[in-house]
């Protein structure tokens, strides 16, 4: 069988090795462009893109006192669309108490919201997931009413609870109280509020960057491509130490089988010093517009330390950028980017594996980090008019700037010389449209294209057989 599989795989290489080769590159997921910070003061956030073209947004509120939503028809669009309560905290009962991470979902023509709130007034720990339904098209305008809490085999803390669908069978995952932590389990559902057997655990606090200051995993999503489930969660105290792990099942595995699931041994999206965010995670997936770029979607904060109890603490905000996918098909989470319009890659015209970093010297690589492959284009460029400049995402504030022929990633100087030659104009590509070309602000016909064994980024005059190389696409 395994060896039946492979020889599949080997095939779909090849003839995808033979597309590459024949077809002009198809950019298969074009670039994105959005402006973080996208809402203030929204934890746990989700982004949920319905077949009616809205963008449906839920997250946590600082008081922790209501379920709220938006709905807009673009990702940036949720920045400033009107907020509607679906719940307010009630005097007693389930819900008076802390309301967390709520989740929308739309399940067999209903909505759904999953959402964790407190039993008693008094506050406190006693913390469960429940079911909100609403009936109607516009979650914004639906009958809401609730459906309680969502038993598990024990009576314990839980919450976060997502879902999804694998193999024709809808899953609840969630976090809870097991051991010395809280772990992540799964179960099918019988119906959207109604667990079905016994749950299985998926992962639990058992390594150390889990287990900073508190013993945590939660906030579990789930995102399926090629032939895997993704599902990530979030461990450690939810400070700067705050983080996102991994586990992996194939698509056909038992689910409920622990053994199906590989967990990453280290983190995949952590802090960031140089771009400034910290205690990144609790995330949810959705779509870009077009359809074609899968978005992560997750909060942080923009300074790392907090004063008192990261409960107490509003500032985790709502952040979105767009998740890629590396050669093997797994996601390359990258790192949180820096505030402001989220960062592009370029990409060979001609070999989909290339791409323009800086890291050691500005050229080609396949194997470069995905942050040191990432640069924004500023616009207008340093030079001013219609230029663009190309900064640096792993290393904020440094910017592509031509030497003589030379690329070279340097620090921003304050210089007229500098800012010319860290400002190119971005034109239609010259091997076809499907790419730019960036000419050389002040050097008409100085393109940046790659050259040599090294693919080395240089500036200069494009001879016809070189436009490929001088020739991106924006990824
Ligand atoms: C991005 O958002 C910031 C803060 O809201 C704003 O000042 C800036 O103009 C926005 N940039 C773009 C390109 O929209």
């Amino acid at each position: 069988m395994r060896s039946f599989r492979n020889l599949v795989v080997t095939a779909t290489a090849v003839v995808v090795g033979i597309l590459t080769l024949t077809a002009s590159p198809v950019a298969a997921s074009p670039a994105v462009s959005y402006n973080n910070t996208l809402i203030s003061q929204r934890a746990d956030p989700h982004i949920y893109k319905h077949t009616d073209g809205f963008y449906y947004f839920t997250a946590t509120v600082p008081a922790y006192d209501k379920v709220v939503m938006r709905r807009s028809q673009t990702i940036m669009g949720l920045s400033n669309a009107a907020e509607t309560t679906i719940f307010a905290r009630k005097r007693s009962g389930v819900g008076s108490g802390y309301i967390w991470a709520p989740e929308i979902h739309y399940i067999d023509n209903k909505w759904y919201i999953y959402v964790a709130m407190g039993l008693a007034s008094q506050g406190g720990w006693g913390i469960r997931m429940t079911v909100l339904e609403g009936t109607g098209s516009n979650p914004l305008t639906a009958q809401w009413v609730e459906k309680g809490v969502i038993r598990t085999n024990r009576d314990t803390f839980n919450l976060d609870a997502s879902t999804f669908v694998a193999g024709g069978t809808r899953y609840l995952i969630w976090a809870q109280t097991e051991g010395d932590g809280t772990a992540i389990l799964i179960a099918p559902l019988q119906n959207p509020w109604t667990i079905r057997g016994t749950p299985t655990i998926i992962t639990r606090p058992d390594q150390p960057w889990e287990r900073v200051n508190e013993r945590v995993n939660e906030g579990a999503y789930v995102i399926q491509k090629n032939g895997k489930i993704f599902l990530t969660y979030s461990a450690a105290a939810t400070d700067s130490n705050y983080c996102m792990g991994l586990v992996t099942a194939d698509a056909n595995a038992d689910l409920m089988k622990a053994s199906s699931w590989t967990k990453s041994k280290t983190p995949v999206f952590v802090s960031n010093a140089k771009t400034s965010q910290w205690g990144p995670g609790h995330n949810s997936f959705t779509v870009s517009e077009d359809g074609q770029s899968d978005i992560m979607v997750y909060h942080d904060r923009g300074y790392k330390n907090i004063n008192g109890s990261p409960l107490n603490n509003p500032d985790r905000r709502t952040r979105v950028q767009k998740l890629y996918w590396k050669a093997d098909g797994t996601p390359d989470f990258g790192i949180p980017v820096p505030d402001g319009p989220t960062p592009v890659r370029l990409r060979s015209y001609t070999t989909p594996t290339l791409f323009v970093t800086h890291r050691n010297s500005v050229h080609m690589d396949a194997n470069a980090a995905l942050a040191d492959t990432q640069f924004r284009i500023i616009r207008p460029g340093l030079a001013g008019g219609s230029t663009v400049s190309l900064e640096s995402t792993s290393e904020p504030g440094s910017f592509l700037r031509r030497s003589g022929s030379a690329m070279q990633l340097v620090a921003k100087q304050n210089s007229a010389a500098f800012n010319a030659d860290a400002s190119f104009n971005q034109r239609e590509g010259l091997a076809g449209s499907a790419g730019v070309s960036f000419e050389a602000s002040g050097a008409a016909g100085q393109y940046l294209r790659a050259e040599g064994g090294n693919n080395a980024l240089v500036v200069g005059a494009v001879a016809e057989a070189q436009r490929e190389s001088a020739t991106f696409v924006l990824e």
